[in-house]
């Protein structure tokens, strides 16, 4: 009998030294994706940010059953060097213990998104904020920085950005597109200068750092029916006032933006809410627009409905030339911590892109 006392350990041992021994080789979109200590990655609505030869990945840490739904422990970080074994590095950002802090625990922290600033040597963190009890009322982004890729990130502010600010322009931009709050058009522009004085509503977002080092944040404004494509400041954590609104009047969500061949690429999603729904996609020669669109990208069965996922980022594979993953989750509202992730690589058709369904590949598809 005494000896069952150590079986039980000694077989738990053996699984996690045979699991840790037994390397992720391909990607399976959908199923259950084993970190480092065998354990389902928790990385929900995550970026990825590269650095020195290694992949950060950055996500929304769920718990279990519909109360993962809310932020009850932070952002959740793993590093890889060849993106199909994630070691666990632990929560980057953790959600405050003081009801009265803006990213207290409790309150709905979406879509993080970390970028490298090089001038001020610093990591920072933008993301999704709803404040505690508000449900999706109060639209705000939040930032924090750190010194460290993995954390921890000090929180710093949240709001609502560009108060005050009227939108650029982009040439190419038609008249009937510019916003007169003295005579509103439409619903979109309606919310937006009742936004004006206070910030704008920033929702579903994503950051995108250009080839000359100036990072944007783009996000879902006006109740959704437009994305904002929105200037950081040049150490990446405040707005400075230049933004344009891309796709006004259609609400769009969970945009993911990539550059190819000095071509700006944008990849969204309609908004209804956990259900999946079908993929947008959308070209510029500026960041700023005019943005041209294109439909859907998502090419076969389960395209209508983004093979059960929505857009969250996509991510250029280092060392290999016109490789980039789509990556997309497919949320478990009703659990949480069970929503897998997406992975498909883009295919490139000229300037055209394509999405696939494939069961399993690997990063030879783009050899
Ligand atoms: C869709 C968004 O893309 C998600 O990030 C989340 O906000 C859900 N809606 C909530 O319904």
């Amino acid at each position: 009998m005494k000896y069952f006392k150590f079986l039980l350990p000694a077989t738990l041992l053996l699984n996690s030294l045979a699991f840790a021994q037994s390397k992720v080789k391909n990607f399976t979109p959908g199923a259950i994706w084993p970190d480092n200590k065998g354990v389902h990655i928790n990385a929900h609505g995550g970026g990825i940010l590269f650095k020195n030869g290694t992949y950060y990945w950055f996500g929304e840490h769920k718990i279990a059953g519909g109360a993962g739904n809310k932020a009850m422990i932070g952002v959740h970080c793993y590093s890889s060097k060849d993106l199909y074994n994630w070691k666990d590095q632990g929560i980057s950002l953790s959600v405050s213990e003081d009801p009265e802090n803006d990213i207290a625990k409790g309150c709905i922290l979406e879509r993080p998104k970390v970028v490298y600033n090089a001038k001020t040597k610093k990591y920072v963190m933008w993301f999704h904020l709803e404040l505690n009890g508000q449900s999706y009322k109060a639209a705000r982004t939040g930032v924090a920085i750190s010194d460290k890729v993995t954390g921890p990130y000090a929180f710093i502010k949240s709001y609502r950005p560009n108060a005050g600010f009227m939108p650029f322009y982009p040439e190419g931009t038609p008249e009937s597109d510019k916003v007169n709050c003295e005579q509103p058009k439409n619903k979109s522009e309606g919310f937006f200068c009742r936004d004006l004085p206070g910030g704008q509503m920033a929702r579903d977002m994503n950051l995108f750092v250009d080839d000359d080092g100036k990072a944007y944040h783009i996000f879902s404004a006006e109740e959704n029916f437009t994305l904002d494509v929105a200037e950081l400041n040049a150490d990446y954590t405040g707005h400075t006032g230049k933004y344009s609104r891309v796709y006004a009047g259609h609400q769009t969500e969970a945009p993911a933006l990539f550059k190819h061949n000095g071509i700006y690429y944008m990849i969204g999603s309609g908004t209804t809410g956990w259900a999946p729904n079908p993929a947008r996609w959308f070209t510029a020669k500026s960041i700023y627009g005019p943005w041209t669109y294109h439909g859907n990208p998502c090419i076969g069965k389960g395209a209508e409905i983004t093979f059960g996922g929505q857009s969250t980022y996509v991510l250029p594979v280092s060392g290999k030339k016109d490789a980039f993953i789509f990556i997309a989750d497919k949320w478990a509202p009703k659990d949480a911590i069970d929503g897998r992730y997406l992975w498909l690589p883009i295919t490139f058709k000229g300037n055209d892109i394509e999405i696939n369904w494939l069961d399993s590949w690997d990063l030879k598809i783009f050899n």
